[in-house]
């Protein structure tokens, strides 16, 4: 049974915003699934929907087997959700214990939890300290062992990363990794790339409200794969032209390389053959698998009804 299931779910909201449009998914358990997409693609409604924070205009969604509908659903559930607050005047410390017995935890299971979760997420120095003098990053951190503190089957994640500084972001990623050996599934909304390709086991993007690719990220990632060809003399224009006739792409690289892309393995031996033949010589070969931002914004480009340009989707950090 998949841990999390979502059926043609649809979403108007009041005023007319169409925030989903027939997103079907389901993520198996013990799995890490990241939804990507640009703001305003429908991620937060989706996580909302699933916990039955918002209600669709249509679909069904269920958790473990559980209708979204029913309380009993979000029982074995954490959530840290988008721009969340943690009241300013707790410390880290207080304020797990407080979650913790929200969650029914036992005050003495709490008191130990608290602090190895804070351990883990990297705040053990300032467990005393308010969360009112906190960064956004260490306020991120926190929110994600408050989500954790009642050792929850399904954990769901509104950008997590959001605020963090690299340090924070790895000692997250090696967090969400732990959980994943433990057995938890995890969904993780996410507008970061690199986070997301990093983490997942699969990836959904979202692009206005329709999920545009699924799979897991070997698989969206090898439907192309590059070649750099690293010639003796930099390609003049004549033979990019040649090549490009013939592989469908080619453009000139760094120094005396050109870019390829290619669709079939097989396709390397016919390039060397074509240089060769024209007395080319070769210094270098390389391959590399396309990049998540490569499908992403391909995926963006190919889909219907794009209002907007595609672009600004991010490698790194920042909205
Ligand atoms: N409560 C709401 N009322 C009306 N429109 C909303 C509401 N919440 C979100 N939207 C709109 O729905 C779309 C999807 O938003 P959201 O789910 O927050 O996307 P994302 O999390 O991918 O940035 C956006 O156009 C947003 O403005
Ligand atoms: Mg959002």
């Amino acid at each position: 049974m998949a841990a999390i299931v979502a059926q043609d779910v649809w979403k108007t909201y009041r005023g007319g915003t169409q925030a989903l449009r027939g997103v079907s998914l389901a993520v198996e358990p013990g799995q890490i699934f990241g939804l990507l997409g640009q703001n305003g693609a429908g991620k937060t409604t989706l996580i909302k929907i699933l916990l039955d924070i918002v209600r669709p205009t249509r679909g069904t969604t269920a958790l473990l087997g559980v209708s979204s509908r029913r309380t009993a659903s979000r029982q074995p559930v954490g959530y840290l959700p988008e721009d969340h607050r943690l009241p300013e005047y707790h410390t880290a410390e207080s304020a797990l214990q407080f979650y913790a017995g929200l969650s029914g935890v036992l005050r003495s299971t709490a008191r130990t939890r608290a602090r190895r979760l804070l351990g883990e997420v990297g705040l053990t120095d300032v467990a005393k300290k308010k969360v009112r003098s906190f960064s956004k990053g260490m306020k991120q951190r926190l929110g994600l062992a408050q989500a954790l503190i009642g050792e929850p089957q399904l954990l769901f994640l509104d950008e997590p990363t959001d605020g963090v500084d690299p340090v924070g972001r790895a000692s997250i990623r090696a967090l969400l990794d732990a959980q994943r050996r433990a057995g938890k599934t995890i969904f993780l909304n996410s507008h970061l790339l690199s986070e997301v390709e990093q983490l997942c086991d699969r990836v959904g993007i979202l692009h206005q409200g329709e999920l545009v690719r699924e799979g897991t990220v070997a698989a969206l990632t090898q439907d192309e794969r590059g070649l750099t060809v690293t010639l003796a003399a930099p390609p003049g224009e004549a033979l990019l032209g040649e090549l490009e006739k013939a592989f469908g792409s080619a453009r000139a690289g760094a120094g005396a390389a050109v870019e390829l892309s290619l669709q079939r393995d097989e396709q390397i031996d016919a390039v060397v053959d074509f240089l060769r033949a024209r007395g080319l010589g070769i210094r270098g070969l390389a391959t590399r698998r396309q990049s998540l931002e490569a499908v992403f914004l391909e995926s963006l480009q190919d889909a219907p009804n794009t209002q907007s340009a595609p672009g600004t989707p991010n490698a790194e950090q920042g909205k």
